[in-house]
């Protein structure tokens, strides 16, 4: 058995197929994968080895991003939505963010909340500190716990009144876009703001987005504004990379019992409804709200714990759901000839 004929954990489907390039001499193994998977490189290396029928495999797991369809050296923006505000948006954005960062991927992330930012603060920028300006229009990202970063909140003061809008939030945004001075990303993560309305319309339209995560809370409420989520990218041709739910079991830190508080499988339900994955589900835990709030994400804060496991699983899944896209593309172009 090669190892070309290993079926990737996330997908299914053979390394072979997906392109993955691989190199054996002996019991070494090197495989390129099109996802970042450093948290995952153990147990792949004990489930190829019993793939192959060997005792034991050496094995070097790779990443290259799959070539991308974003703009200047940003390969892929993939934006984190949700229909209703309040579900974990920006946290869940912030946290896949630095998961893929420490699964190997260079990885930026842009705050596209313009009426409330929440980046700055929860990747612990100091308030009040200005991206440094180069040739008086660009702006150098904020480095923070290892990503990339940029928001509006890095470019106002709170005494300046946020009315604004619709076509200013959209030029605002698209100014942040474009004269942000990204350093090479595999991945730009836009943390959009709540809604389904015009702006998130125009803005999925503006920006050059491979794929979309949609966050939802198990609530029928929440899980009704995840369906309109999952419509509006359909409805501009982005594909939905999946459903992570949030807030989805309560663990009750004194006496250990699990209480589904918002109802169970809800994600689960949206994402069989649409023919998409469930990426993952986070469970509510207090802290993941203390270590946000206190500028240091779970994911930056305890790497590998139990609730970053969660996350950096969901960031390699939607990743190499990506891959998949990316490897499915040529077909379709053939096919269309
Ligand atoms: N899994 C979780 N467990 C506990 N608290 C959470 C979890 N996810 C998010 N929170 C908390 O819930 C609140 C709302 O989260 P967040 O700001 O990420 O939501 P949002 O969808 O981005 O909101 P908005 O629509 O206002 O942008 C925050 O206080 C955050 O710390
Ligand atoms: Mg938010």
């Amino acid at each position: 058995m090669k190892v070309e004929q290993f079926r990737d954990p996330y997908l299914g489907t053979t390394w072979g197929e997906l392109g993955a390039q691989v190199l054996t001499s002996g019991n070494k193994v090197g495989v390129t994968l099109g996802y970042p998977a450093r948290g995952l490189a153990d147990r792949l290396a004990v489930e190829l080895a019993a793939f192959l029928g060997v005792a034991q495999v050496d094995l070097d797991v790779r990443f290259m991003a799959p070539a991308g369809r974003g703009f200047g050296n940003v390969k892929h923006v993939i934006a984190v939505a949700s229909g209703k505000g309040g579900v974990g948006k920006s946290t869940t954005a912030v946290n896949l963010a630095l998961a893929l960062d420490r699964e190997g991927a260079k990885v930026g992330i842009l705050d596209a909340d313009i009426y409330g930012p929440s980046q700055g603060m929860m990747l612990g920028v100091q308030e009040g500190r200005r991206p440094e300006v180069k040739d008086e229009k660009n702006l150098v990202p904020i480095k923070a716990h290892g990503i990339q970063s940029m928001s509006m909140s890095f470019l106002v003061t709170e005494s300046t009144p946020m009315v604004w809008r619709g076509p200013m939030v959209s030029g605002a945004l698209q100014q942040l876009l474009n004269q942000t001075l990204w350093d090479d990303l595999d991945y730009l993560i836009v943390d959009m703001p709540p809604g389904t309305g015009d702006i998130q319309l125009t803005l999925s339209q503006k920006v050059p987005v491979s794929g979309a995560v949609i966050v939802t809370t198990p609530q029928d409420i929440a899980l009704l504004d995840a369906r309109k989520g999952v419509e509006m990218f359909r409805k501009v041709d982005i594909p939905v990379l999946g459903v992570v739910e949030n807030m989805s079991v309560y663990h009750c830190p004194n006496c250990g019992h699990e209480n589904h508080l918002f109802g169970a499988g809800g994600g689960e339900k949206v994402a069989e409804e649409f023919g998409v994955a469930l990426l993952g589900e986070l469970p509510l835990a207090i802290e993941i709200r203390v270590q946000a709030d206190g500028g240091r994400p779970t994911v930056a804060d305890d790497p590998d714990g139990e609730v970053a496991a969660i996350y950096r699983d969901v960031a390699r899944h939607l990743a190499a759901r990506l891959w998949a896209l990316d490897a499915d593309a040529p077909q379709i172009t053939m096919d269309d000839n």
